[in-house]
């Protein structure tokens, strides 16, 4: 043991060596079925690429001879095992290979929960991965599961490897077909692989050399694929992130104090404050032992600014350059770790820790369980999960304030939360806004030099010609939950009676003044935002608008009500209409659950984008139960009651 090389050691991230070498290499996880040949693909990666030392498979061949078993690849995975039972303690196992290129080290992934909690804590630091998977076997639910962990896991730069080439013949429509599936299946999660490679690790196929077995394939070889791979940025080389640690006043002055977690900053730049949304230019860089002279300062210092004009800054801002500023948002996804001695449950408050802020936050969902020894994914029906202690979930967190954030695969440092209860840390994880927009230009004006007009004509005048008061009545229910057919059954009623009335209806909209607008998370939102700012000029002029718009995200929604209030309180109504999935997949009215089912429409709400109920709306119509008939009386007597009479 004491003579083997370097290479061939093993170790913890905590070791002086890891670090050293760090600049260079590059951490993969590698996951996959034993059956589907991990440590085949493993030993033969060892072999290939020349980082055995030599005598050790001949030494494990001699052994295999001994005992009168045929040699395997994967012994040499075992020998290492064996080495690594023997060392003390040790979280997981760390094995070494080099490429002409570079040094990689491999972890072996799943089923070490050390593994997944020092990737979720920042403690690990694998950035790309290799999943294997049998061509015999295809993408069966195990390889998904895989699959999926990567994606909880935040790994994007994944390199797939379709072994046991040789059992198929290294059939090329086979491959295909494996190929297929799996991109399809990474697709859904937001995931493109970097190379997918047809190999048989038995006989070193494609591993480290071409093989003349597969003439059809051109792409490259498992380690040419591992060595395409681009390293993630150096910190200093990312966006610039500065949470903010304190405000410091001396004389007139103020110091913002904090660490640069990301990127760097010059005097003169100009520096954005997130989420108030500030800007200024930086004047003066202050930092221990000796300020004078410095015009700059990187990731890993600790520096305190001193701007060009005093603002009002909060700790816990994040300090980013104008031109690439971190998300906002209050609502977000997380992939979670759980420590917490009470499990975590929906609707519960934790104390969110992001950069330097502490904000409260609810949880509003547990999308999904994961089961960290099998990796089985259990879809959580909402409001009945919990994530015990040790468990593994994906989340939805939402704070009242709006956060400044990053996503994990943009920055790694920013894109990193913790939950804390009471006095400890109860959780960690990264942060995805898969489904979510970000809102910054939502939030974000960009006019100036306005001067607003006082209009002539009273609401009092108004209504007194009306009969009514004008207002918006906000629909708000999944597609095919009916919300048009009960807008414009109401329209020609209230119309009837007397009512100035008016429909806007998603798919009309989308016609024209949203016609450049898709279902992005982003476009949805400004879909939205537009559609709120008309129903409010239509109150204002009088009228009753129903909108019909799935309006998905809670946020939203508010701020429509904001902007119709502004001309007066109670001109807003959400109506919740009022449908499960189940029903709208049933009725399925334009055919298009159907084809959301089949893939073949993407981000489609309550299939593949989320939807968030409303938690306090005006009315509930529950079309599960109601008949239309029914559903349009419910509306207009509360119209009725809330809008003809001078109490509200
Ligand atoms: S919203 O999410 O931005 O509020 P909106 O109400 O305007 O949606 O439009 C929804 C209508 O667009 C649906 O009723 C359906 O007919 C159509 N549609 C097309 N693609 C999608 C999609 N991906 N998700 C939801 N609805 C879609």
């Amino acid at each position: 043991m004491s003579k083997t090389p370097r290479k061939f050691e093993i170790f913890t991230d905590s070791t002086e060596e890891a670090g050293a070498r760090s600049g260079q290499r590059l951490d993969i996880a590698i996951v996959g079925h034993v059956d589907h040949g991990k440590s085949t693909l493993v030993g033969r990666l060892l072999h290939d690429t020349g980082t055995l030392p030599d005598g050790k498979v001949e030494a494990i061949k001699k052994m295999c001879e001994r005992r009168g078993m045929a040699f395997e690849w994967a012994f040499v995975m075992d020998a290492f095992q064996a080495e690594r039972d023997q060392a003390i303690t040790i979280d997981a196992a760390h094995i070494w290979f080099s490429t002409k290129k570079r040094d990689y080290v491999i972890v072996d992934a799943p089923g070490h929960r050390e593994f997944v909690k020092n990737m979720v804590s920042g403690a690990a630091s694998c950035s790309a991965a290799l999943l294997v998977i049998d061509a015999g076997e295809g993408v069966r639910e195990q390889s998904r599961r895989h699959a999926y962990f990567l994606h909880l896991l935040g790994l994007s730069r994944i390199v797939i490897a379709v072994n046991k080439m040789d059992a198929v013949d290294f059939d090329a429509a086979r491959f295909a077909a494996v190929e297929a599936d799996m991109r399809d299946y990474l697709t859904e999660l937001g995931i493109t692989p970097n190379h997918v490679v047809p190999v048989s690790a038995r006989d070193g196929d494609n591993i480290d050399t071409r093989s003349k077995k597969s003439p059809w394939y051109d792409g490259p070889t498992v380690t040419e694929a591992l060595d395409a791979i681009q390293l993630p940025q150096a910190d200093s080389e990312a966006a610039l992130r500065m949470p903010v640690q304190d405000v410091y006043h001396f004389d007139d002055r103020r110091i913002i104090a904090g660490r640069i977690e990301s990127g760097s900053l010059k005097i003169g730049d100009e520096l954005l404050f997130s989420p108030s949304n500030k800007c200024a230019h930086l004047q003066r860089i202050e930092s221990w032992p000796d300020s004078e002279g410095r015009t700059s300062a990187e990731a890993g210092q600790s520096v305190g600014l001193i701007m060009d004009e005093q603002l009002f800054i909060e700790c816990g801002e994040v300090i980013s350059h104008v031109a690439k500023p971190p998300l906002e948002s209050n609502v977000f996804r997380g992939h979670l770790f759980w420590l917490g001695r009470e499990p975590l449950s929906t609707g519960k408050q934790y104390k969110l820790k992001l950069g330097t802020l502490e904000a409260p936050v609810e949880v509003q969902s547990i999308d999904r369980v994961i089961d960290i020894d099998d990796l089985a994914m259990t879809e959580a029906a909402s409001g009945e999960a919990s994530i015990e202690r040790n468990g593994v979930g994906e989340v939805v967190l939402r704070s009242r304030a709006m956060l400044a954030l990053d996503e994990f695969g943009t920055n790694q440092r920013s894109g990193r939360f913790v939950l804390v209860d009471g006095y400890d840390i109860a959780g960690g994880g990264i942060i995805s806004m898969r489904g979510y927009p970000d809102q910054r230009q939502l939030i974000t004006g960009k006019s100036s030099n306005l001067t607003a007009v006082d209009y002539g004509i009273s609401h009092a005048a108004r209504r007194q010609r009306n009969g009514h008061k004008g207002g918006v009545l906000w629909f708000t229910g999944l597609s095919g939950s009916g919300k048009t057919t009960i807008a414009l059954e109401a329209e020609k009623q209230l119309f009837q009676k007397g009512y100035q009335v008016y429909v806007l209806d998603g798919d009309n909209v989308r016609g024209g003044l949203n016609a450049n607008l898709s279902f992005s998370p982003e476009d949805r939102a400004e879909n939205i935002r537009r559609v709120g700012e008309v129903a409010a000029l239509f109150a204002d002029a009088g009228f009753i608008v129903l909108t019909a718009f799935i309006s998905p995200y809670r946020s939203d929604r508010v701020r429509a009500r904001e902007v119709a209030e502004r001309h007066g309180k109670g001109a807003f109504h959400e109506v919740y209409v009022k449908a499960s999935l189940e029903t709208c997949e049933k009725r399925d009215p334009k055919g298009l659950y159907r084809k959301a089912r089949a893939g073949d429409i993407a981000e489609f709400t309550g299939i593949s984008a989320p939807y968030e109920a409303p938690e306090e709306q005006e009315l509930i119509i529950d079309t599960n139960d109601l008949s239309e008939e029914q559903s349009v009386a419910a509306l207009i007597s509360h119209i009725d009651e809330s809008f003809t009479t001078d109490d509200n």
